[in-house]
């Protein structure tokens, strides 16, 4: 910058020599005329050096295109706070990967909703008690942070309908987020997640239901199981179910330790018709079970509250 400066004040006392150019005779002026030229580019040349010099100082290039790995680049910073993948994502895209194998597509939940998704459209009946049962938070202008993946039944119906009138079968898994206005403790969290399935065609059946369910039962936890079912209540489903499986041995079962996994059934034809879909000609099943249940019996963890919780310890074994 210096440099810049004193080039400047020569260029100024340079200019101030032009006007001399009167006292010089007129046979010398051409001469005079391109010494100061010459002295001029050389000042402007040095000036445009000392400028762009200047700049590399200030900006430092920086090639967009290097590989980069923030934790190496500042290992003071970084290295000790490098994050992962909460055990729930990781278990949850296995869940949803188990199901893409057996040809299942995926929508995703959503976070809000409103009372026609939560209980109309599933064939709840307006001040039936079993609206209660599902203790859903609302929010001021009467919106529902959703107390099942449920919620998404109605859109599935409606979005994959058109397959039925093809020749085809729906098939739709719905992982998401849901919200219950719960004591938490040990067993019990206000924040969870869950993993909805839905299966129309024109000649399903229960024991297919069954089947699938027992398959994804046993990929996940990777080994045969023993299932069973005892009847259920869900204005959505007729008959409704509760599938439940053998604790496994190696998770520390005992013989008829069982375990009640999800609630699953026969879709209501209520639901069908409500979703334009017509029940004498086409029938469904549908499942939702909690996938924070599933994940805790897999690597025998005892309070559900360690995951929405940020413990650090808790959330660095994985
Ligand atoms: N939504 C129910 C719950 O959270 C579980 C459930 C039961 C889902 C039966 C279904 C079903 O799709 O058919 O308790």
């Amino acid at each position: 910058m210096e440099e810049l400066e004193e080039l400047k004040s020569e260029l100024k006392k340079l200019n101030a020599e032009y006007a001399k150019i009167r006292e010089v005779p007129v046979e010398k002026r051409g001469e005079f005329g391109r010494e100061l030229n010459a002295k001029k580019t050389a000042i402007l040349e040095k000036m445009r050096q000392a400028e762009e010099s200047a700049l590399d100082v200030a900006v430092v290039p920086l090639d967009i295109s290097a590989p980069c790995n923030v934790n190496e680049a500042l290992p003071e910073l970084y290295s000790t706070l490098q994050g992962s993948a909460h055990p729930l994502m990781t278990e949850l895209d296995r869940v949803v990967s188990i199901y893409q194998m057996m040809g299942f597509d995926v929508m995703e939940s959503r976070q809000l909703d409103d009372e026609f998704h939560m209980f109309d459209s599933l064939n709840f009946a307006k001040e039936h008690p079993a609206r209660d049962g599902y203790d859903t938070f609302r929010t001021e202008e009467g919106l529902i942070p959703p107390a099942h993946t449920s919620t998404m039944q109605h859109r599935v119906l409606k979005a994959y309908r058109d397959k039925l009138v093809r020749g085809e079968e729906i098939a739709v898994v719905v992982p998401g987020r849901v919200y219950r206005n719960e004591d938490v403790d040990a067993t019990h969290e206000h924040t969870f997640y869950q993993c909805e399935g839905v299966y129309v065609s024109r000649d399903c059946n229960m024991g297919q239901m069954l089947g699938i369910l027992r398959e994804f039962f046993e990929k996940y936890y990777e080994q045969k199981l023993n299932i069973r079912t005892q009847p259920g209540y869900f204005p959505f489903t007729e008959p409704s179910l509760e599938f439940l499986i053998e604790k496994p041995k190696m998770l520390g079962g005992k013989k008829g330790d069982y375990l009640e996994m999800l609630g699953c059934g026969m879709i209501h034809p209520n639901v069908l018709k409500m979703a334009g879909i017509d029940p004498t000609t086409y029938h469904g099943f549908a499942w939702g079970g909690g996938i924070d249940r599933l994940v805790m019996l897999r690597y025998g963890l005892k309070d559900v509250r360690n995951f929405e919780s940020g413990n650090l310890n808790f959330l660095k074994e994985f």
